[in-house]
């Protein structure tokens, strides 16, 4: 028997997903708060839901893609009212592993699967099938669901049956990608500054960082490309201080977030909202006096 799917949650990653699923052949119904980001899926063939109680009543999993705790548990609250006992909630969001363990516990209660399922990946790598799916919960409900992660991930990777382990894993390579934007920024400046050509540099960390993704933001600040939004400064303020508090409910002293975090409330306090979040490479190359 076909699964009836619901994706909620049209933003940069939820359309792209969402997208992929219907380009693989899943018929789909989708929801988005914003009625209007919902509209061109009509077009895509997707059944177009006016309200979150209509989109997952009749789904046997549903798909979230929302920018954070809040709206996660805020679009939870509504859901969990009228989902199909048995059915599976796929969550891409990046949240806190506490936030994912409650959310966890409260569809067990109510006799849903909840997958922490959050992505390695910018949109476009969504639409090219590069992205890397995190994937953990219980076994029978990731196996039923596992090939609708290919429609949009080259791979993915099951981290057992603890949900918010995938939320740990998540904050552990975000933490890295962004301390990583922080260095590779200030090391143009320096270069820049010092007479050294940029594009020296360039090639330098492409060959310390092997990874594409890194690949694409090593490119981006050098070109200072950040009006092509992948995730907007918005969003990245909103991961420092959810590296921050993840940190410290286990104990870990966040130095490195902390830090990140002042150039995250300089750039928004300067109206960079709607930036890439790499633009805090344009806030180091303020500072060292070269914009
Ligand atoms: N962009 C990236 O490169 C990237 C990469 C990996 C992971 N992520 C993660 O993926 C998630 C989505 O990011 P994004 O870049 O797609 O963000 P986005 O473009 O800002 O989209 C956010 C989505 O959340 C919805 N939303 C926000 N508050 C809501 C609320 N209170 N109730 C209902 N819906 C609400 C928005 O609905 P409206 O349209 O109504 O505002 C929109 O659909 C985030 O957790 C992010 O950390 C992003």
């Amino acid at each position: 028997m076909t699964n009836t799917i619901t994706f909620i949650g049209l933003g940069k990653m939820g359309s792209a997903m969402a997208e992929m699923l219907l380009n693989s052949g899943h018929k789909l119904t989708v929801y988005n708060r914003t009625a209007a980001k919902a509209e061109p899926f009509a077009k895509l063939g997707a059944t177009v839901a006016n309200s979150l109680e209509e989109a997952v009543t009749d789904a046997d999993i549903v798909f979230s893609s929302l920018i954070d705790d809040a709206a996660l548990i805020s679009v939870c609250d509504t859901m969990l009212q009228h989902m199909k006992p048995g059915a599976i909630h796929i969550s891409t969001s990046t949240i806190l592993p506490k936030t994912a363990e409650q959310l966890e516990q409260r569809h067990k209660e109510l006799g849903f699967n909840y997958l922490a399922t959050p992505v390695l990946g910018v949109p476009k790598a969504l639409r090219s099938q590069t992205a890397t799916a995190i994937c953990a919960g219980e076994h029978t409900a990731f196996e039923k669901i596992a090939p609708l992660l290919d429609s949009y991930s080259e791979k993915t990777i099951y981290l057992g049956e603890t949900a918010n382990h995938a939320n740990v894993f998540k904050i552990c390579m975000n933490t890295t990608l962004l301390s990583a934007l922080e260095l590779i920024s200030e090391l143009y400046a320096f270069a820049e500054k010092s007479g050294l050509d940029p594009e020296i540099i360039n090639g330098a960390l492409k060959q310390i960082y092997a990874h594409p993704a890194v690949h694409l933001y090593i490119d981006k600040i050098h070109q200072r490309d950040f009006d092509d939004v992948n995730f907007d400064m918005k969003g990245g303020h909103k991961d420092v201080k959810l590296f921050q508090e993840a940190f410290n409910q286990v104990g870990v002293s966040p130095d490195i977030a902390k830090m990140l975090q002042t150039k995250f409330t300089q750039a928004l306090d300067e109206g960079m909202h709607d930036k890439d979040w790499s633009a805090i490479g344009g806030i180091i190359r303020q500072q060292a006096g070269l914009d």
